[in-house]
């Protein structure tokens, strides 16, 4: 006959077995046709790191190989202790932890991510745009007046304080830190208001939710540029980093709005073209359309042309 300690000890069992599944699925699977982020392949399986945290939380601990590369990205003069005291004050005002879910092996979570191409123009996208979990949308991007080709939802706006909008209630404001300062104008645009100067103008004060903003991890951008970008350019670019952060956080990644125009531009779908030299900037824009393409074709993301 079995023991009442015996059925004890069955059950714990079968309860660790199931538990240990859990954990398992939910850190391998998800719900989808294909998961973004399983890695069996070789080429995919080189470059995306989950271990790799896109957003800052209290808790971090900083590596100084990061600081060290993100100072040089526009020559931060500032130390690797003023970067840290930088970002604790920054999480005395902002959640601690960013508001992401978890990947679950019961649910396909997909993303949108809309960079600023012109290519947009006449595609017709809205719809598909609006119909994923989460919008990610950047810089300057405006969708009023554009809501066929570009949708109406954003849920995650990425900028900088040089390219900074306001947002609605329900956006999250994501900021890719491009130096100490950037992280203090955060802080400042939601509080006194910030009266510093940069190379171009930022907005004093800002219009958005305190409890929805993000921070993306420098040591992030310092993976996206080594591992996916193998040191090319300067640094990756926002519409770039906005890619990897949804194959991060979501299951599904669609694509919209990548691709310069035929002069080699990265024109928008919201402006004329300025400054026809511009090109792509700083930022190796062929390689990173080369990366799209190939994550496109290896099942990794939907990449949606445009005309
Ligand atoms: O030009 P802007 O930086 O505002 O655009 C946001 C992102 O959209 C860029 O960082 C780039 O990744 C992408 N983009 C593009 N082709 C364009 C315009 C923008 O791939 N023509």
């Amino acid at each position: 006959m079995i023991s009442k300690v015996n059925v004890f000890f069955i059950l714990m069992m079968v309860m660790g077995n199931c538990l240990f599944w859990k954990a398992y699925m939910s850190q391998t699977f998800c719900a989808c046709t294909e998961c973004s982020s399983s890695s069996e392949d070789g080429w995919f399986k080189k470059r995306f790191d989950k271990s790799v945290q896109p957003l800052l939380s209290a808790n971090m601990n900083f590596s100084v190989d990061a600081f060290d590369w993100w100072k040089k990205i526009q020559s931060e003069q500032g130390s690797f202790d003023l970067f840290e005291r930088t970002v604790h004050d920054l999480f005395r005002m902002f959640p601690p932890k960013p508001d992401v879910k978890d990947h679950r092996p019961d649910y396909c979570r997909t993303c949108a991510v809309v960079g600023n191409s012109g290519n947009l123009d006449k595609s017709h996208y809205g719809p598909l745009i609006d119909l994923q979990d989460v919008v990610i949308r950047m810089n300057g991007a405006v969708t009023k007046g554009y809501e066929a080709d570009v949708g109406t939802r954003t849920t995650h706006h990425v900028m900088y304080p040089e390219s900074s909008v306001h947002l609605d209630e329900s956006t999250h404001l994501v900021l890719v830190p491009f130096k100490i300062k950037d992280i203090d104008w955060l802080i400042k645009a939601f509080s006194t208001g910030f009266f510093g100067r940069s190379y171009a103008p930022v907005l004093s004060k800002i219009k958005a939710n305190k409890n929805l903003v993000m921070v993306i991890n420098p040591a992030f951008m310092q993976y996206v540029h080594l591992k996916w970008l193998e040191k090319r350019g300067h640094y990756p670019s926002t519409g770039f980093m906005a890619l990897l952060l949804a194959m991060h956080i979501c299951d599904e990644v669609h694509v919209f709005g990548y691709g310069a125009d035929s002069d080699g531009n990265w024109s928008h779908y919201f402006e004329k073209l300025k400054d026809k030299h511009l090109k792509t900037g700083l930022h190796p824009g062929g390689v990173e359309y080369g990366l799209i393409q190939e994550l496109a074709k290896q099942n990794k993301i939907r990449f949606y042309k445009g005309f």
